[in-house]
């Protein structure tokens, strides 16, 4: 089974859209394995967005992150990193399609409500930066056996 790191921005928080978001994966048949709070401090906001520290949008960028509390998650599944960009949608939630995350809740890309690991690779280091690897719960869900064919 694969891991991503998704996180409910402020803006996503503000706008009370937390239990929209989890539904849709918890709809979509991925299972949550780790769950946090929190205000991020500026060492994991860099450390988060560390392609991006020298880009002329990062000090708007952190200053977004860390404005008020994100809900930070790991969601897993069978290629569950592709599938959880699928369900949050294109970068810039104006040209994001409806029926994603971002198309349906977002307008500008400095406010785009959500963000997911872009590749595996990503995923691994994404959550290793926020979470602790006894903070990760291993346990079945009760419709696995009807969610997946084998
Ligand atoms: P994320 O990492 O947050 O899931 O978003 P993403 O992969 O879809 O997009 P990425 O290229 O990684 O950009 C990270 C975040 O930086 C902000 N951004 N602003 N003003 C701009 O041109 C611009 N470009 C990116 C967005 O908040 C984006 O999600
Ligand atoms: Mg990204």
């Amino acid at each position: 089974m694969d891991r991503t790191f998704i996180m409910v921005k402020p803006d996503g928080v503000q706008r009370s859209l937390v239990g929209e978001i989890v539904t849709r994966f918890e709809a979509k048949g991925l299972k949550l394995a780790a769950a946090r709070f929190e205000k991020l401090p500026e060492v994991r906001v860099t450390e988060q967005y560390q392609e991006h520290l020298t880009k002329p949008f990062f000090p708007s960028l952190k200053q977004y992150i860390m404005g008020g509390p994100c809900f930070l998650m790991v969601w897993e599944g069978r290629n569950a990193v592709a599938i959880a960009r699928k369900l949050i949608g294109a970068t810039n939630p104006s040209d994001a399609l409806p029926g994603t995350i971002r198309g349906d809740f977002g307008i500008d890309i400095g406010r785009n409500v959500i963000h997911g690991s872009d590749s595996p690779e990503s995923a691994a280091r994404e959550i290793a930066i926020h979470f602790r690897q006894n903070e990760l719960v291993t346990y079945t869900r009760i419709d696995e056996s009807v969610l997946y064919e084998y």
